[in-house]
């Protein structure tokens, strides 16, 4: 059998059926890029689930890389999917913006599913070698690893907000998660202030003890280890984004939308999972509040709203749909003419081909999440305006917002403020649109995917094994700004 040195675990492998159904391609998401050299130097692997219910694939190599499919039953999709992850702990970490749904069986299903994802990695990581494990799907996974296989490093990395306690004790199952992800050597954040929450919620649930980053914990032979959590905020492949915009088919292509929306004088943009967290509702209210009140018209600006199918089994999903179909519809009733279109809604996913050329019409990129662990659309926007042009509207309550303060940072529930911002945005002059620009476009550029993933990987060799003691001198010299949420 296969071992790996390093080895991945996620919800999704890397890659998709072909139409035909008979081969795979690389499904579209950055972690891919941002693991390859890793994956490539370090003879590695990734674990994960394909994609369909009630398909047993075995093991296969793909691009360089070592592939280990979970089979997941239609149930395991309905109960550990669909249910715990996506019904109890998405809403839950979101802040309750929907409210999460508690089911015994669906946390039963998670048990067992999150069991059979430790057990494919212990299966396939070489000896002494290093695990990462990946999201909010798999927050057992470092624990139940660690007792399988104690010679291997253990990482974590939480894609989504970790919530403050008071909405995290909610969780009948909190100690257990939190027992967890404390299996892992690093457990990274998004933001400071979610490694803050989850620092806050383990002294609160466990009584464990915390220095700056570091939590000690317990461990198998009546010692204590210590556990990292910091943030490590992930980014995009920029040089990815750079090299698409300046394809002169794809600049070709930005006109070509442009003069299919009849040549507004300004293109609004929203890309976005068709997801509550994203705030699409609130983008669309101010809107068409901006027509209603006459300070644009369909003939100043059009609205692009993508919002890509996304969990569509899961009831608030379906709610959400018919909402902002019903609201697109009514909005654009009210001020399309024969001309030009309000919002030209595309509930479809597009290749990263057009998603630039969309960037590079825009005018305006509207990121108006009510809550978002990063929300890499911003980043992807800035990375493709090679032009320095552009703004982007984004939300304080998105990950992207402690690094990119240049935006017009808006706070979506406050439909004035945000219809204010859009204006604002609209109006802006060329040289403060590129003053902005140009910093955002530094940052993103300077902390690509790779960075971040250096960065974790860093920290996971040189944090594994740390003796209480040694560990201590490390995380007293460090920065106290973790600790800016503790009690
Ligand atoms: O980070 C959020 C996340 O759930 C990822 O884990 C996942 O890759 C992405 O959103 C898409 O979600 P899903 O796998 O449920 O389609």
């Amino acid at each position: 059998m296969t071992q790996a040195d390093f080895v991945v675990v996620a919800n999704r492998l890397p890659v998709d059926r072909t139409p035909d159904g008979e081969g795979w391609r690389r499904s579209p998401g950055g972690l891919v890029t941002a693991l390859e050299p890793v994956m490539r130097s370090a003879d590695g692997a990734w674990v994960g689930w394909a994609g369909q219910a009630d398909v047993d694939v075995e093991p296969f190599e793909f691009d360089d890389m070592h592939l280990v499919p979970v089979t997941l039953a239609a149930s395991d999709v309905q109960l550990y999917y669909e249910g715990f992850s996506n019904d109890t702990i998405w809403p839950l970490y979101h802040d309750v913006i929907s409210p999460p749904t508690y089911k015994r069986a669906w946390w039963d299903a998670y048990v067992k599913v999150n069991k059979r994802f430790a057990d494919a990695a212990a299966a396939v990581a070489a000896e002494g070698g290093t695990v990462w494990v990946q999201d909010y799907q798999l927050q057992l996974v470092p624990k139940l690893l660690r007792e399988l296989r104690p010679d291997i490093t253990i990482g974590y990395f939480h894609h989504i907000p970790f919530p403050a306690y008071g909405l995290y004790s909610q969780l009948p199952w909190r100690k257990q998660v939190l027992e967890g992800l404390l299996g892992a050597d690093v457990i990274g954040f998004q933001r400071v202030a979610d490694a803050g929450n989850f620092a806050r919620a383990v002294r609160r649930q466990l009584r464990y003890e915390t220095k700056a980053s570091g939590i000690l914990v317990p461990d198998a032979e009546g010692g204590t280890r210590v556990a990292l959590a910091k943030a490590f905020p992930i980014s995009i492949d920029a040089e990815s984004y750079v090299e698409l915009a300046q394809r002169p088919d794809i600049q070709q292509r930005a006109r070509e939308i442009r003069e299919g929306l009849g040549n507004p004088r300004k293109i609004l943009l929203g890309v976005d999972r068709l997801d509550y967290t994203k705030g699409i509702r609130h983008r669309l209210k101010a809107w068409g509040e901006v027509l209603e009140d006459g300070r644009a018209t369909v003939e100043d600006a059009t609205l692009v709203q993508v919002a890509s199918p996304s969990r569509e089994r899961v009831d608030a999903y379906m709610q959400l749909r018919d909402e902002i179909e019903m609201t697109v519809g009514r909005i654009n009733g009210d001020y399309d003419t024969t001309t030009h279109t309000a919002i030209r809604y595309l509930h479809q996913s597009y290749p990263r081909e057009e998603m630039v050329a969309l960037f590079l019409a825009a005018d305006v990129m509207l990121v108006t999440a009510l809550r978002d662990g990063m929300n890499l659309v911003a980043k992807e926007y800035v990375a493709s305006r090679i032009d320095n042009r552009g703004v982007l509207v984004l939300s304080e309550f998105a990950g992207a917002a402690d690094e990119m303060g240049s935006a017009l940072l808006i706070n979506p529930h406050d439909i004035d403020g945000l219809k204010d911002a859009v204006i604002r945005a609209v109006d802006m002059p060329a040289a403060e649109q590129g003053r902005r620009m140009r910093t955002l476009r530094r940052r993103v550029r300077e902390h690509d995917v790779e960075d971040w993933s250096r960065g974790f990987l860093e920290a996971l060799s040189a944090f594994h094994g740390r003796s209480s003691r040694a560990a201590d001198a490390e995380v007293e010299a460090g920065t106290d700004d973790d600790q800016a949420d503790a009690e």
